[in-house]
């Protein structure tokens, strides 16, 4: 079985061929931070009109890839939501478009759980279940996935992403956008105990997470004391961005005790994060017997492979769309 899957949903234009959903034959991903960066963050308009010129290029790039004529497809799945509406609309359009002509099911596919099943294009794919974290600059929610389209919403966050946190933490600081990946950069120097910053407890659902308080912590640490430079802008780095890994992991790891489960899974940009990665290690060798699944880094920020990987799962459960099939910006999983 093989796919072509589309995504637009934020600032990355990308198409991907997967076969039997597992095995990527190409990932062309056409990202427009350049674009977005003197803005300080993605701009809705700017990032529509850019996937109406790139979608079609990605996807011929993609096919040719691949080494796959459109009559040798399966199939097509899009990302239908969540995401920007304008940027959906492009490739949800594409999408019906393309199957349409070619006369091959065409599958929609919720954002999140693309990012929930990325970890199956990799060598040693987890099996269910599993528990899934998804952080991205978007969203923050824990899941337990019991099936390809099966998911279980556990936790998500109260106010920021962590991404934005970082996000909109390297904006308090000078540091270009996406902020992430900025301050992961700078950490690496960086002394992790220098600044303590709040842990948030979030009431009631204790599997919650909430960034607002530490990025305002933020915000009144610079002000008491101006943006530091050098050794302690990697001080602060650090210390900032151990805060929000101390959350992420202290809740994933909670709900994996008290579910009992002993596969865990990262995904989303900020499973990019080299900290991230390297803290979900640590405390899984704290766990004895809890297995970390973490994506390689291109399967963790915005891509079409994944999108792939739950579509050819979604056609195989017989859930094909119509020229009906519209994007659904809030669509919750
Ligand atoms: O999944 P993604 O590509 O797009 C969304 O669906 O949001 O995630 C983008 C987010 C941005 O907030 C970016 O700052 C963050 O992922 N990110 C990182 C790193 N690489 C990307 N955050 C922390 N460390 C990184 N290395
Ligand atoms: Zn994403």
């Amino acid at each position: 079985m093989r796919i072509l899957g589309i995504e637009t949903s934020c600032d990355e234009t990308a198409a991907a061929v997967v076969e039997d959903g597992r095995r990527a034959l190409s990932d062309v991903v056409s990202t427009q931070i350049e674009i977005h960066r003197r803005w300080g963050g993605v701009v809705p308009e700017l990032a529509s009109r850019n996937h109406v010129v790139q979608v079609m290029p990605v996807v011929d790039e993609a096919l040719s890839r691949a080494g796959v004529s459109p009559a040798a497809l399966d199939g097509v799945a899009v990302t239908s939501g969540p995401g920007l509406v304008g940027a959906l609309l492009v490739g949800v359009q594409a999408a019906k478009a393309l199957a349409l002509a070619w006369g091959k099911p065409l599958a929609r596919v919720n954002h999140l759980e693309g990012h929930l099943v990325a970890s199956f294009l990799a060598e040693r794919p987890p099996e269910f279940p599993y528990l899934g974290l998804v952080v991205s600059g978007g969203h923050t929610s824990l899941y337990l996935a019991e099936a390809f389209g099966r998911y279980r919403c556990l936790g998500r966050t109260r106010d920021d992403a962590a991404g934005e946190a970082f996000d909109k933490g390297a904006k308090l600081l000078g540091l270009p956008y996406p902020g992430g990946v900025a301050i992961d950069r700078l950490a690496k120097d960086g002394d992790r105990a220098a600044v303590k910053f709040p842990r948030a407890v979030v009431k009631g659902a204790d599997l919650d997470f909430s960034f607002s308080g530490l990025k305002t912590a933020l915000l009144h640490h610079v002000k008491k004391h101006g943006v530091p430079r050098d050794g302690d802008l990697a001080d602060l780095c650090a210390s900032y961005q151990e805060a929000i890994v101390g959350a992420l992991t202290q809740k994933l790891f909670r709900a994996a005790r008290r579910l009992q489960l002993d596969r865990v899974v990262l995904s989303g940009g900020v499973a990019a994060n080299s900290r991230l990665r390297a803290a979900v290690r640590e405390k899984a060798a704290e766990y004895e017997g809890v297995e970390v699944f973490l994506p390689e880094i291109r399967h963790c920020t915005d891509n079409a492979a994944m999108i792939a990987v739950a579509g050819t799962h979604a056609l195989e459960r017989g859930e094909v769309q119509g020229p009906g099939l519209n994007a659904d910006p809030a669509w919750r999983l």
